[in-house]
């Protein structure tokens, strides 16, 4: 069982108690349809989201490996990078990220405030590369250049969507397993935001065993399902391998792609709405790059009957800190 090979891994214990799954009562009424939250946003570290749960597995290997910098990739806006960032200096670990900007924007707000501001404040050393279009490589190469200069340098992959990193989310999945069990209620569908994937692969590895007639679906936050679902597919199956056990029969790739227009780290109208709705009714903070979009399709599916009966849970993954970095969408909205 999957359940019990996770517990041979390394794991840092930084999350504490399980996040909470609440019902949002507000939106529930709003929407006709129950709906709970899986408070991944609250993880306990720089502001929260679903990282530091990958993060969980992958700072025990760096640690374990010896190395004293963590490197990593991402979005200037990146929560995976401000989340590694924040652990690396809580660890006492140097922490060096290739930023790259993928809306080609000069927005100061983009450019300075939200995540971007937190790099500042946890010393992270910040390299602007053009694109991140074979983050490997840049990041080997990266790797190489500190080792010359004497560092020991752990390559923490973007999105920490490695199988190792993919193991937080298999302990996540098995955690909200016991909560949905405690609660008593059957529920219709999982809803995250599908991106890097170790967050969609690793929770549906865990409900595909503890729960496998419970769907999760993915809502895509940068490609279509063609090029999303072999992603999702390969990092379970690398996943499941590193555990030693078979992909459960039950594992599935549920995804909606319908969502994330233009393109990855730009909202679209339906986003900012389904942000200001989830204020507004609930005062929960969503963010303009993957949880936006994420309740876009969840209540649109909604609208247009694409659930089976039963209430649903939305898995919120964080990124609020990012609504810092968009002011001017919600005021032009
Ligand atoms: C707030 C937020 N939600 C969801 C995701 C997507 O998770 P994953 O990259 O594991 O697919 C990310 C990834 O960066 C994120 O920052």
């Amino acid at each position: 069982m999957i359940k019990q090979q996770l517990d041979r891994f390394n794991r840092l214990e930084l999350l504490g108690a399980p996040t909470p799954l609440e019902k949002l009562e507000r939106l529930s009424t709003w929407a006709g349809r129950d709906i709970y939250v899986k408070r991944d946003d609250i993880t306990p570290l720089a502001m929260g989201g679903n990282k530091l749960r990958k993060l969980e597995y992958l700072a025990a290997d760096a640690l374990a490996q010896g190395a004293d910098t963590l490197i990593t990739a991402g979005a200037i806006q990146s929560n995976h990078v401000r989340q590694t960032a924040a652990l690396a200096a809580k660890l006492g670990l140097g922490c060096v990220a290739l930023l790259e900007n993928p809306i080609a924007t000069e927005d100061s707000n983009y450019l300075g405030n939200g995540n971007r501001l937190l790099l500042d404040l946890f010393d992270v050393k910040v390299e602007l590369v053009e694109n991140l279009d074979n983050a490997d490589e840049q990041l080997q190469a990266l790797a190489a250049r500190l080792r010359n200069s004497g560092k020991k340098p752990y390559l923490v992959p973007i999105g920490g969507s490695s199988p190792i990193g993919a193991l937080g989310y298999v302990r996540a999945g098995f955690e909200l397993a016991e909560q949905i069990r405690q609660s008593g209620v059957e529920f219709a569908a999982v809803v995250l935001a599908s991106g890097s994937a170790g967050t969609h692969s690793g929770l549906g590895l865990a409900l595909a065993e503890a729960l496998p007639q419970l769907p999760v679906i993915g809502v895509t936050v940068s490609r279509p399902e063609e090029t999303q679902a072999p992603k999702v597919q390969g990092l379970a199956e690398r996943t499941a391998e590193l555990l030693g056990e078979p992909l459960p029969s039950a594992f599935n790739v549920h995804l909606w792609d319908e969502y994330y227009g233009p393109r990855y780290g730009e909202p679209n109208a339906g986003t900012l709405s389904a942000i200001k709705l989830v204020a507004s009714q609930e005062g929960l903070l969503l963010d303009p790059v993957y949880t936006g979009k994420a309740m876009a399709g969840l209540l649109d599916g909604i609208g247009r009957q694409r659930f089976d009966d039963g209430p649903i849970i939305f898995l919120h993954t964080g990124g609020a800190p990012a609504l810092f970095a968009y002011p001017g969408v919600f005021s032009a909205h």
